[in-house]
């Protein structure tokens, strides 16, 4: 595997693991950490034998603390309107787009960009140590890489306005209340669950997790009719050979081999 300078990506078997990796900055993300990620998740994802990839951050402490304070603190306002853009062109809806399935584990602190990170992927799993929060409006700034877009839809509008404008942070047991995240477990045992939660989508058909991706996302989308989006990734299914060995092995009383094609 490639290797980089601010992530650590590494695969086991149909399994990819990438850990933001700088923990003595809490994993803030920098311009370097956003591009590695890009291309980390564009490898994974293009390689057929990855059926799940689970994104993390190194040490106890941390998920991601947010985008790395240090490199805006002086940018200018057409900075800070690339900075946001270009961040959710390579990271953010590129994550969310993603043909394969993306499992945030929430390790710590999820803050800023960090849980704007956390909420791009399709679904996030918490340590009981975590704590997120939006705290741009702290800072003097709003969240921008998805984050005022992002949580309503996950949290509702209401709570996600208090969660914006109070810059506070939730710990993981009101993130689950919240359905912020689906699950909660010990530090220890965060990475064996979402293992094992990636080992049951990873034993199913991959063309049509990703027709549901794409199906599931319409429904999050400005002038998208769902419904439309639906029926037409459903009919493609039936052209698919997964389809076949789906319903051949069903009829068969046996289980699935799929060809992943
Ligand atoms: N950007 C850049 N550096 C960051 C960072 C960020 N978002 N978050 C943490 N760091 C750095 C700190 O500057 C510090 O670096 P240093 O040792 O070189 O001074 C290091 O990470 C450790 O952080 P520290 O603040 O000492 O840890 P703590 O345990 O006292 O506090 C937090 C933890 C998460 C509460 C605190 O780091 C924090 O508030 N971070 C910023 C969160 C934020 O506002 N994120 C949104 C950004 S848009």
């Amino acid at each position: 595997m490639k290797r980089y300078d601010n992530i650590i990506l590494e695969q086991d078997n149909d399994l990819a693991v990438i850990t933001i990796n700088r923990p003595n900055k809490l994993n803030a993300l920098n311009r370097e950490t956003i591009q590695e990620l890009h291309d980390a998740f564009e490898k994974a994802d293009a390689d057929p034998s990855i059926k799940v990839i689970i994104i993390t951050g190194s040490g106890e402490k941390a998920f991601v603390a947010g985008a790395d304070i240090s490199e805006f603190a002086n940018f200018s306002v057409k900075e800070g309107k690339k900075l946001a853009a270009k961040g959710q062109e390579l990271l953010f809806d590129f994550i969310e787009n993603l043909s394969t399935p993306v499992i945030a584990a929430i390790n710590g602190f999820a803050l800023g960009g960090g849980l704007e990170l956390a909420m791009a992927c399709h679904f996030r799993v918490a340590s009981d140590n975590a704590k997120m929060g939006l705290p741009e409006v702290s800072l003097g700034v709003i969240p921008g890489y998805g984050g005022t877009q992002r949580l309503p839809s996950l949290v509702g509008k209401g709570r996600a306005m208090e969660m914006i404008m109070t810059a506070g942070m939730i710990d993981a047991n009101q993130a689950l209340a919240y359905g912020l995240v689906n699950h909660v477990t010990s530090q220890d045992e965060l990475s064996s669950l979402c293992e094992k939660i990636a080992s049951k989508i990873s034993r199913n058909s991959s063309v049509a997790i990703s027709a549901a991706i794409r199906a599931i996302n319409a429904n999050f989308e400005d002038g998208i009719n769902g419904f439309e989006v639906e029926i037409h990734e459903f009919g493609t299914c039936f052209g698919t050979k997964d389809f076949v060995e789906g319903t051949t092995a069903f009829l068969e009383k046996r289980k699935a081999d799929f060809p992943g094609k």
